[in-house]
């Protein structure tokens, strides 16, 4: 998958300055989990991972997208991530705004070529969607949500921002390894279980751990006053809703046979992940 990243960038044409910014945020160092998601389901249902290459590479562009402009001053305005300085610090805030929407744009066109009509258009429609909940939750987040209960706001917040790009991976998966109805509503499961167990998880290693451990400021949601679960729920309580939905994820993977164990053993590890 590193390799597939590489490679892609410098096939498409943009100034040397805008391509060092998007080869900058896509350098190796993330956990890549979304495109290892897509592999994974892809191969779940009975799949092979090179139909899904380009769909799981679409996906984490998405993603760094998010990471880019999330870091924003306007938006956490943060310095590090994945334990170098963020984007907008190294090379300026204009060029992370345009990295952020180059990267963007280089996922549609990407997940567009070598693929038949049909099945692009339908990879589009779940991309295009999840990224569209993902920018939504991201509003919530930062600029403030209208719900008075803060419960229902915050599953909403990390149901969108975080939650819907990872069950977009799992479906994606399920399409390039052509799911059929009930194999696609166990991965669509799966994938909204570990995708609020994510940012759970996220919420209680940013209150537990250090920044040189999870490679970016620790101790910012308190600081900016964010809706988190260990805030408004305590650490304990967030530890037993990661286990529950853990629980479910597994069940959803269960239900889908034994191409679907590592399925079940990713979401063992992002339970208990410490970065
Ligand atoms: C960080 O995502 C942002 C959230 C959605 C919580 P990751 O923890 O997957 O970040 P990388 O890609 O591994 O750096
Ligand atoms: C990130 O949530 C959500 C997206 C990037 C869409 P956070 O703001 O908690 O992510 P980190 O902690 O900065 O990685
Ligand atoms: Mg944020
Ligand atoms: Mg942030
Ligand atoms: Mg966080």
């Amino acid at each position: 998958m590193e390799q597939h990243l590489a490679d892609l960038l410098p096939t498409f044409d943009m100034p040397p300055a805008l391509l060092g910014a998007v080869q900058y945020a896509l350098a190796p160092g993330g956990k890549r989990l979304r495109p290892m998601l897509v592999l994974l389901s892809a191969e779940a249902v009975g799949g092979v991972r090179d139909d899904a290459m380009d769909a799981a590479a679409a996906i984490e562009l998405v993603h760094n997208f998010s990471l880019v402009h999330d870091d924003l001053p306007a938006m956490d305005d943060d310095s590090m991530r994945r334990g170098r300085p963020t984007l907008h610090v190294q090379s300026g805030e204009a060029m992370a705004i345009l990295a952020g929407d180059m990267m963007l744009s280089l996922a549609f066109e990407v997940l567009n070529r070598n693929v038949d009509p049909e099945r692009a258009s339908r990879l589009t429609r779940e991309l295009a969607q999840a990224t569209g909940c993902m920018i939504g939750g991201q509003v919530l987040d930062t600029v403030g949500s209208e719900w008075t209960d803060s419960a229902a706001a915050l599953e909403a917040i990390h149901r969108r921002k975080t939650g819907a790009l990872i069950r977009a991976c799992c479906r994606m998966g399920g399409i390039c390894g052509s799911a059929d109805d009930r194999q696609f509503e166990a991965l669509t499961q799966y994938g909204e279980s570990i995708g609020l167990m994510f940012q759970i998880v996220d919420d209680l290693l940013d209150v537990t751990r250090s920044s040189e451990e999870i490679g970016k400021t620790a101790g910012k949601d308190v600081e900016a006053g964010k809706l988190t679960y260990p805030g408004l729920y305590g650490i304990a309580a967030s530890r037993q809703a990661v286990e529950s939905l853990r629980e479910s994820a597994e069940r959803a993977a269960g239900s889908l046979g034994g191409a679907a164990r590592p399925l079940t053993e990713l979401a063992d590890r992002l339970a208990t992940r410490t970065r």
